[in-house]
C-alpha cells in the first residue's frame, strides 16, 4: 500500500483503478482506509483522496469457495485484475485454486487476470515444482508474477545499466579482469518477532536462492539480447544453469549466540520468542560459489548473509587481479569495484594513484557516485516498479519457473546435506558469522572484506595506503 499510495502520488495509476483488500478480518471500506491513513500518514492529499475514492474491502477466507464467487460478482466481468498475494506461502495454493474455481484467472474477451507470489517460493526444489505444477495448471506462465523485492531496488536494476551502458565497464566482468566476486546481505536486526517463520526456513532459503542469487546473475550473466523481459531472463537463466551445484563443504552455516548490537545486549537466537530452545535453524549462511562458463571459470563468487552482524549493509565487491609488472610489488589497498546496494547505493572504483612526492610510491583513490546526490528520486519504497511492471504486463523483474527451479537446484544438495543433520556454528551477536565462513575463503587463499567498511561508499578515501 505504500508503494501504491507512491504510484498515485506521481500519477502512474489509471482513474479506473479500483483496490480492494481482501482478508479473513470482518473490516468496512471506511474502517480499512482508516487503518491505512493510520499506517501511512498520507501527506499529499490530492494523492491520497484519488486512493480513497478507489479504495474497497471484501472479507475472503482463502479457503471459502463462496467468498470467491463473492469476490467474482464485486469486480468487472470485463474488467483487468491483478492478484497480489501478500500472505503466507501455504495460501498461495489455495487462494490461486480459488481464484481459478470462480472463473477469477481466465482471460477471455481481452481482459488480463494475473497472479502475483511472493516468495518464498518451495523450500526445496521438489516444492517449488509442486507449486509451480499447481500453479501453471490454473494459469498460464504469462499470468504469474513471482517477485523478489531485491529486483525492484533502484541499485539492482542499475546493475545491467553500469555494466552494458557504458563500453569501457563490461571488458571488466570476466575472469581476465576478476579475482574474485564477494556479495554480502548483512542485517544488524534478530528475527524481529518472526520466529515462527524463520524457524522453518533460516538464512540460506530466506536470502540465497532469491536475492543474491539475483545479485550473482545480474553481475555476472552475458549481455541479454535484449532489455525485455524475454531477453534478459533467458540470459539470467544461461547464467543459473552455469552454476556448479554446490558441495556441502561449499557452504557454512552459523547462529546468533547472545552478543551485541548497536551497543546493547540482545539475547541468542534460541532465546528468541517462537524459537526452539535447541533450534538448528542457521541465521548465517555462507556460500564459495563456482560458475562453469568461460566467462567465470574458476573465479571464486563468496555469497553470505545473517542476521545479528555487525552492519546492515548489502554490497557486491569485485576485487580485481594485481596489475602485471613493477607496480605489482608495492603494497595497495586491493583494487575494488564495489557495488553499493543498501543503505548506500552506488558505485565506487577503487584503484593506485601515485603518492605526491619526490619517491614513486602508490596510493589508493577512489571514484564513483552515489544514486542520492547524482539523481532525483522519487519516493520509493522499494515496490512501485515491481507493482508498476506487474499492471502493465511487464514480466521484466520477475522470477521465471526455470530460473527458480536452477537456483534451487544449484542449493539442493547443501539443504540435503544441512537437512540429514549437524548444527549451525554459534557466532556472537555482532560478528560476522562464525569462523567457519573465514575458513571457507582461507582455503582458497582470500579473505572477506570487513562488513563495516564496506558501507562507506562514495565517502573520502581513508588515508592514502
Ligand atoms: C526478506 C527476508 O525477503 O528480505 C528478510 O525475508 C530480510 O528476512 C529482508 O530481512 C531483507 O530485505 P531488505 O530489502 O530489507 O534488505
Amino acid at each position: 500500500m505504500p508503494s501504491i499510495y507512491n504510484l498515485a502520488a506521481a500519477g502512474l495509476l489509471d482513474p479506473g483503478v479500483k483496490i480492494v483488500g481482501l482478508d479473513h478480518h470482518d473490516l468496512s471500506g471506511a474502517t480499512w482506509t482508516a487503518k491505512l491513513a493510520d499506517a501511512l500518514h498520507p501527506t499529499d492529499e490530492r494523492a491520497w483522496s484519488f486512493l480513497t475514492e478507489r479504495l474497497d474491502y471484501q472479507r475472503l477466507d482463502f479457503t471459502a469457495a463462496a467468498d470467491y464467487a463473492a469476490l467474482a460478482q464485486r469486480l468487472d466481468a470485463a474488467g483487468n485484475a491483478l492478484f497480489y498475494c501478500a500472505v503466507s506461502p501455504r495460501f498461495f495454493e489455495p487462494i490461486a485454486e480459488g481464484l481459478a474455481h470462480a472463473g477469477l484467472l481466465e482471460e477471455k474477451s481481452g481482459r488480463f487476470r494475473r497472479l502475483v507470489i511472493e516468495k518464498p517460493f518451495g523450500s526445496d526444489r521438489d516444492s517449488a515444482r509442486e507449486l509451480n505444477a499447481t500453479l501453471t495448471s490454473l494459469a498460464r506462465e504469462t499470468q504469474l508474477y513471482r517477485i523478489d523485492h531485491f529486483l525492484g531496488k533502484e541499485a539492482v536494476q542499475g546493475i545491467p545499466v553500469l555494466r552494458f551502458g557504458t563500453r569501457a565497464f563490461e571488458p571488466l566482468f570476466n575472469r581476465d579482469s576478476i579475482a574474485s566476486v564477494q556479495i554480502t546481505a548483512a542485517e544488524t536486526v534478530g528475527v524481529e518477532g518472526r520466529g515462527g517463520f524463520y524457524e522453518t526456513i533460516g538464512a540460506l532459503r530466506d536470502m540465497v536462492p532469491n536475492h543474491l542469487f539475483s545479485l550473482l546473475t545480474l553481475v555476472a550473466m552475458d549481455a541479454p539480447r535484449s532489455y525485455d523481459a524475454d531477453g534478459v531472463r533467458d540470459a539470467k537463466a544461461a547464467l543459473l544453469a552455469a552454476i556448479r551445484p554446490l558441495a556441502p563443504g561449499d557452504a557454512v552455516r552459523g547462529q546468533y549466540a547472545a552478543g551485541t548490537a548497536g551497543g546493547v545486549a540482545v539475547p541468542a537466537y534460541r532465546a528468541e520468542d517462537r524459537v526452539a530452545h535447541d533450534s538448528r535453524t542457521e541465521t548465517f549462511a555462507a556460500l564459495d560459489v563456482r560458475i562453469d562458463n568461460d566467462r567465470w571459470r574458476d573465479v571464486p563468487f563468496y555469497v553470505r548473509t545473517g542476521k545479528r552482524m555487525s552492519a546492515h549493509v548489502t554490497t557486491i565487491a569485485l576485487t580485481l587481479r594485481a596489475p602485471a609488472g613493477p607496480l605489482d610489488a608495492q603494497p595497495t589497498a586491493p583494487h575494488l569495484l564495489l557495488i553499493g546496494i543498501d543503505p548506500q547505493r552506488g558505485l565506487v572504483q577503487r584503484f593506485a594513484a601515485k603518492r605526491p612526492g619526490v619517491e614513486l610510491l602508490v596510493g589508493r583513490a577512489d571514484a564513483g557516485f552515489r544514486y542520492e546526490t547524482t539523481f532525483d528520486e522519487p519516493p520509493n519504497v522499494g515496490y512501485e516498479t515491481l507493482i508498476y511492471h506487474a499492471l502493465c504486463g511487464n514480466a521484466l523483474l520477475f522470477q521465471r519457473d526455470d530460473m527458480i527451479d536452477l537456483e534451487w537446484a544449484a542449493l539442493q544438495p547443501v539443504l540435503d546435506a544441512w537437512g540429514a543433520g549437524g548444527e549451525p556454528e554459534p557466532y556472537a551477536a555482532g560478528d560476522d558469522g562464525p569462523p567457519g565462513a573465514a575458513a571457507l575463503l582461507a582455503r582458497n587463499g582470500d579473505r572477506w572484506l570487513d562488513v563495516a567498511a564496506l558501507d562507506t561508499l562514495g565517502a573520502p578515501a581513508a588515508s592514502p595506503a
